[in-house]
């Protein structure tokens, strides 16, 4: 037996891998191993032989099994030094300065409204690109016939052939999330809803996608009021000026009631965009009361809340702080146009700092 015993622990020690490990198994203490044919002579022996033959065979498989176990978790242990020793990665290295990337003026000017509107208590909801008819338009106070559809220059999506309800739309506003906050949170809410928007329309200041940010804030006592402080606040702080002049239009939106357009101060000499002075106005955002149907889609009580809402051109906002003439080259992906108007990719925006230093 102590000679099986040299014989097993010797070969298990020199294995080199699993496989050989496995034919050391098979041959000791496998069912025909040779530890099994020992085990069957002991119905040839006499009862006291057995009993001390039999103990010692047990101890000797054992014993054999345990240093297998033990060698196949050193094999293990080993493999995986050897590949830890042979795939390894310096994630120290410095990035190339050649390839640096920059932070996109829209993402810019997101990120700058958001701390913002953070600052002036209200956070960030989202919705879904992709929208329901019903999310994009009825909710909205927009009924099937509503001309509003037909100007809005809707993204239809196809239906299946046979499937006759409403198509979805790729949403012609942020609007909708103002529905799907409602739904979502109840009231009261102060959220912004910042995100791409898509209508079929190109030219110097229109793309078939662009950027809104939606501004809502439901209550019991929210007034008109309110919403001039907020956007003059907001004005203010993101073009980083004591005054800007604004302009409030008497206008008319379904989902609002008062409603008004807002246009900013500013000039267009030779293409090149001046903010706060000249004689055009440029159109950076709709707003007004929410309407009562509004209020009541999105499951809340009008009799009890009302509020104001907003939505505003982000890309606009973008053209007019960083004097970015074509809104069409926000979207061409031109590396010499990104390099040019991009942002240093770790600097947050942020109010005590100055928003894009
Ligand atoms: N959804 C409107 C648009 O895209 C803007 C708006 C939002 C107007 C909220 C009023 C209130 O033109």
């Amino acid at each position: 037996m102590d000679d099986l015993k040299a014989k097993y622990l010797g070969q298990i020690a020199g294995a080199g891998d699993e496989n050989a490990l496995e034919a050391i198994r098979v041959a000791a203490v496998g069912k025909k191993g040779e530890v099994a044919l020992k085990m069957r002579e002991l119905g040839k022996m006499t009862p006291e032989e057995r009993q001390v033959a039999g103990p010692a065979l047990n101890a000797l498989k054992d014993e054999i099994n345990s240093a297998l176990s033990a060698k196949k978790a050193a094999l293990a242990d080993a493999a995986l030094d050897e590949r830890l020793r042979t795939e390894w990665l310096d994630v120290t290295l410095p990035t190339r300065a050649r390839r640096q990337g920059s932070i996109h003026p829209v993402s810019q000017a997101t990120e700058e409204l958001t701390a913002i509107f953070a600052e002036l208590g209200f956070s960030v909801a989202e919705g879904p690109r992709i929208e329901t008819d019903w999310h994009n338009f009825d909710a909205l106070n927009i009924p099937g016939h509503h001309p509003a559809r037909a100007e809005m220059d809707t993204f239809y999506m196809r239906r299946a052939e046979g499937d006759d309800r409403p198509p979805h739309v790729l949403r012609t506003h942020t609007s909708p999330v103002q529905i799907r906050s409602m739904e979502l949170q109840g009231a009261p809410i102060r959220v912004i809803c910042p995100g791409g928007v898509y209508r079929a329309d190109y030219d110097q200041t229109h793309t078939p996608m662009f950027h809104q940010v939606e501004g809502l804030a439901i209550d019991k006592d929210i007034s008109m009021a309110n919403l001039k402080w907020v956007l003059e606040e907001f004005v203010k702080a993101f073009f980083e000026v004591d005054d800007v002049e604004l302009r409030f239009r008497a206008s008319h939106f379904p989902f609002t009631e008062p409603s008004a357009e807002v246009d900013i101060r500013c000039s267009w000499d030779n293409g090149q965009l001046k903010i706060g002075e000249g004689d055009d106005w440029m159109e950076i955002l709709g707003s007004g009361m929410v309407h009562p149907k509004v209020i009541a889609a999105g499951g809340i009580d009008p009799e009890v809340y009302q509020g104001f809402a907003f939505g505003i051109g982000i890309d606009r906002l973008a053209m007019l702080k960083y004097g970015i003439p074509d809104l069409r080259a926000f979207f061409d992906s031109d590396l010499r146009w990104l390099r040019h108007y991009g942002f240093a990719a770790l600097d947050m925006p942020n109010l005590h700092g100055g928003l894009s230093r």
